[in-house]
């Protein structure tokens, strides 16, 4: 099997023949986004995630369960359980359905009816968390549910997509087909959640442009770059835990994007470019296109857009509920606010920060303890 100098993998594992349903992940399309969205003579490149049978995490569904499979971890037809919001649900349903395994998903209240009606019709089955623990909110509510159902069957396997590195490097792929697309990069615009993306092509791209910047882009509220956790109604991005996968020292700015911003990129890049996503989408899509104004014009820059936009029709693009959480109420910022460091003080809208450091390194003041609530509702302003 080949492998990169860093002796990751290459490709899928070669008992996976093409013309299957997992066959089909990866090899994903590059758009370049100008005008209108951007300035004339300025733009960024978007790696088409949501080209993928479910999105960016059918490539790390379909590798943690080979590797564990390998490993012996996971047995043959024994039971999946994993806590998810939703895009590592689809891959780990691919999954299954790939290596005939049973696949349960911890969720909680903020998913989606269209993604959990989705997950049931790939076969999953949906447990969905009715009460937020009472100091670690809905991440730690999901986690204890999935103790539970692997304590209640001793065959079941957890991928744990946070601290797993499988789930980092499950990404080389993707960093050897942007190499292949767009030849040398400069900038590179990914969506923090778990981590793992960001730091498996991160990692893997440095090894052909060692002069790469990477800009991660997190949600407001979220506390894995040390801000305090708030209430989040972005999905997909940002955590109220700190997940060992995120490698901080591969930043080299990060930005907090609020959910008024999101929504208006996702919308505009919709109308404009016929390709969008969700928050993450437009949070990345928010940076990248700024950073498209503001870094020099021979900088080559690269996105990631995770997902595409069918699971936000309900949210995202819809009116009703964007008018309901107050985001439709006031115009997009051009360029976001800036502090010199996390600690600085709580950001309530888009913010940039050039300091990026391990939140578990800082003081207890910074407010940023492991398990902070992870509600899903609308931002207090
Ligand atoms: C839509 C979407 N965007 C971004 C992310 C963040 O990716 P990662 O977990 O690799 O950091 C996720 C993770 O689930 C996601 O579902």
């Amino acid at each position: 099997m080949p492998e990169t100098s860093a002796g990751r993998l290459l490709t899928l594992p070669p008992t996976m023949p093409q013309h299957t349903p997992a066959g089909v992940v990866g090899n994903t399309p590059m758009l370049w986004i100008g005008e209108p969205f951007c300035a004339p003579r300025q733009g960024f490149w978007a790696k088409l995630e949501g080209h993928n049978p479910g999105g960016i995490k059918d490539r790390t569904a379909i590798y943690m369960v080979a590797r564990a499979t390998e490993r012996g971890q996971l047995a043959p037809g024994a039971p999946i359980v994993e806590s998810t919001s939703g895009t590592l649900g689809l891959g780990l349903a691919l999954a299954g359905i790939t290596f005939g395994h049973p696949v349960a998903l911890v969720t909680d209240p903020g998913m989606e009816p269209l993604m959990a009606r989705l997950l049931a019709a790939y076969g999953a089955v949906v447990h969905t968390v009715t009460e937020p623990h009472p100091t670690g909110g809905w991440q730690q509510a999901r986690r204890d549910r999935v103790a539970e159902l692997l304590a209640a069957d001793p065959a079941a396997y957890c991928p744990d997509q946070y601290n797993n590195p499988d789930n980092v490097a499950a990404y080389a792929p993707l960093a050897h087909e942007l190499i292949a697309q767009v030849g040398r990069i400069d900038t590179l615009v990914v969506a923090v959640g778990t981590g793992g993306h960001s730091a498996g092509v991160s990692r893997a791209l440095r090894t052909f442009c060692p002069h790469l910047r990477v800009v991660g882009v997190d949600t407001i509220g979220s506390t894995i770059f040390g801000q305090p956790a708030r209430p989040r109604i972005m999905r997909g991005l940002g955590s109220s835990i700190h997940p060992r996968n995120v490698d901080y020292g591969t930043f080299d700015e990060v930005h907090w994007v609020d959910p008024v911003q999101a929504v208006r990129t996702s919308r505009v890049l919709a109308s404009s470019h016929y390709a969008s996503g969700g928050w993450s989408v437009g949070a990345v899509a928010t940076v990248a296109r700024w950073l498209s104004r503001t870094r020099p014009a021979t900088e080559r820059i690269v996105a990631i857009f995770p997902d595409g936009p069918q699971r936000y029709f309900d949210t995202v693009f819809n009116d009703d509920f964007c008018a309901e959480k107050g985001l439709l109420d006031r115009p997009p910022l051009d360029v976001p606010d800036e502090i010199a460091d996390t600690r600085e003080r709580t950001v309530t809208r888009w913010t940039r920060c050039t300091r990026v450091v391990d939140p578990r390194a800082l003081a207890p003041d910074a407010g940023a303890g492991a398990g902070s609530a992870d509600v899903v509702g609308e931002a207090r302003r």
